[in-house]
């Protein structure tokens, strides 16, 4: 089938990318030994954590902010950070006016630049804290980490000071004969882990070990026109996923993928059509249904730049995207960033930059707006991963905020000038880890 090497290459759960020959379907795929990045990742989290002392500022203002109010820049305006939140907003400039009463430990000029949300990766496979810092520098403060081959190394990403937070998945669900099997691989200490579908008896377990184990949300391989999950596998999978209060994400890379994910009651489906694109039926099914639908073009692209027009179509992948959101089917800004070399696209999709790329790609090929593409990796993916503290900037939600040099409603690249970067109301890059700072 024609598409067959390139549902091999897609999502890039890769995490051994040597000794994997494509095509066998080798039913143990070699665990990895990730004890080394999970102790960087920890020590790299101590170490920021000591450098955050008493002179970080707690409580800040940026003065000066044209805000982005989901359509357009407001007027010059001042924002009051204070314990990681948004505190107040206000318009003028600082010494803040009506809140001097109120004791700051700094005051940023923002020189009416923009403030966006922190942007929003809802499809990416940063492995350590170099991946973070490259997500953070471009603007995203929040990544969603689409498959976790190993508890321990996904938590030791989590929580650090200053870098991108992460909303991670379970162990993506395959079955042992899928192409996908290769690819994904659990850590050495937890090949005892449940990390493989072997018949449908097992799917309950297999959901309540993965939640109970820190998924937020539970991650589906949609393997058809190959080998895989079933359509009764998956809509259990699903039914079991929701009865745990998690949200399900599916791949699905085929107009049968999609449609099969469609059926299953999938949350979301990631990825686009690289075989047709969707007809108006499946459109016409999706705009009255709840799904909302991650393209992840950029690395449509890679793919089938690395494997040849003769795998699959990225045009096909772009009309899809095209009629979804013509419809008004959500979509969201996703890149399937991954270090993963040794595969054709692997490691192509760079950490941060794309999600620049994947921007531009939203107002290029899609249709949207530069505001549009913008909520597309901000407010609509906060809503559909069930964020309700970040996503705008509103009074009430955290502090993660982009200063922009430009104004990127007029020009969605201009997003990428990014300045400066607060995650949680702790600043990217450090200035303020300086005593007296
Ligand atoms: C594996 O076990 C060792 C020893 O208990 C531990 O230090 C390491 O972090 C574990 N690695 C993973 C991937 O859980
Ligand atoms: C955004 O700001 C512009 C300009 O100040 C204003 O016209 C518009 O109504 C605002 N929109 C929202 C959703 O607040
Ligand atoms: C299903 O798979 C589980 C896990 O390998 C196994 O323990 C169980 O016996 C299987 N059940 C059936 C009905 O095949
Ligand atoms: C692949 O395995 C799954 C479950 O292990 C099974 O339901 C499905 O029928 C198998 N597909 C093929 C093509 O063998
Ligand atoms: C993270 O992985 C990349 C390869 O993708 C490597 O270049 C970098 O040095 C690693 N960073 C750390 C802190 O281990
Ligand atoms: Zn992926």
């Amino acid at each position: 089938m024609r598409n067959h090497n390139l549902l091999l290459f897609l999502s890039v759960l890769v995490q051994e990318s040597h000794g994997c020959s494509f095509g066998r379907h080798d039913h143990h795929p070699q665990a990895i030994d990730y004890t080394a990045a999970i102790q960087a990742n920890i020590r790299a989290r101590d170490l920021a954590f000591g450098r955050l002392g008493a002179s970080t500022p707690s409580r800040f203002a940026i003065s000066n902010a044209r805000i982005f109010n989901k359509t357009r820049l407001s007027p010059p305006s001042t924002i009051i950070v204070d314990n990681g939140l948004i505190a107040s907003i206000g318009t003028g400039s600082c010494p803040c006016r009506g809140l001097a009463s109120i004791p700051l430990d700094a005051i940023y000029d923002a020189n009416n630049m923009a403030i966006l949300p922190g942007l929003m990766d809802s499809h990416a496979h940063p492995e350590n804290t170099t991946h973070l810092e490259a997500l953070t520098a471009a603007g995203v403060t929040t990544t969603v980490l689409t498959h976790c081959p190993s508890p321990a190394l996904c938590a030791s990403l989590s929580g650090q000071p200053g870098l991108t937070s992460l909303f991670r998945a379970s162990f993506a669900a395959t079955s042992p004969n899928s192409t996908h099997a290769n690819l994904v691989s659990p850590s050495r200490n937890e090949t005892t882990f449940p990390f493989l579908i072997v018949n449908m008896t097992q799917i309950p377990s297999w959901v309540a070990s993965q939640v109970s184990t820190g998924a937020e949300f539970v991650k589906i391989i949609g393997s058809a026109p190959g080998a895989g999950l079933g359509a009764e596998a998956q809509a259990l999978l699903v039914r079991e996923a929701h009865a745990k209060k998690r949200r399900v994400v599916l791949h699905a890379s085929s107009t049968l993928a999609y449609k099969q994910g469609y059926a299953a009651g999938a949350d979301q489906i990631h990825h686009s059509t690289l075989d047709a694109p969707l007809d108006a039926s499946l459109v016409a099914a999706f705009k009255n249904s709840p799904t909302v639908v991650c393209p992840t073009l950029a690395m449509m692209r890679a793919v089938v730049d690395a494997l040849g027009p003769a795998e699959g179509s990225l045009e096909a992948a772009v009309e899809t995207a095209r009629r979804l959101r013509a419809a008004g089917v959500p979509i969201l800004v996703g890149t399937d960033a991954n270090a993963q070399l040794g595969f054709p696209a692997g490691g192509k999709v760079k950490f941060g930059g794309s999600m620049h790329d994947e921007l531009e790609n939203m107002v290029a090929l899609v249709g949207m707006t530069p505001a549009e593409a913008l909520r597309a990796a901000t407010q609509t993916p906060a809503t559909a991963f069930g964020l309700r503290d970040r996503g705008v900037v509103e009074v009430g939600k955290r502090a993660d905020l982009i200063l922009v040099d430009g104004d990127p409603t007029l020009d969605v690249g201009v997003a990428k000038k990014v300045r400066r970067v607060w995650v949680g109301g702790v600043e990217f890059g450090g200035k303020h880890f300086r005593v007296g700072a």
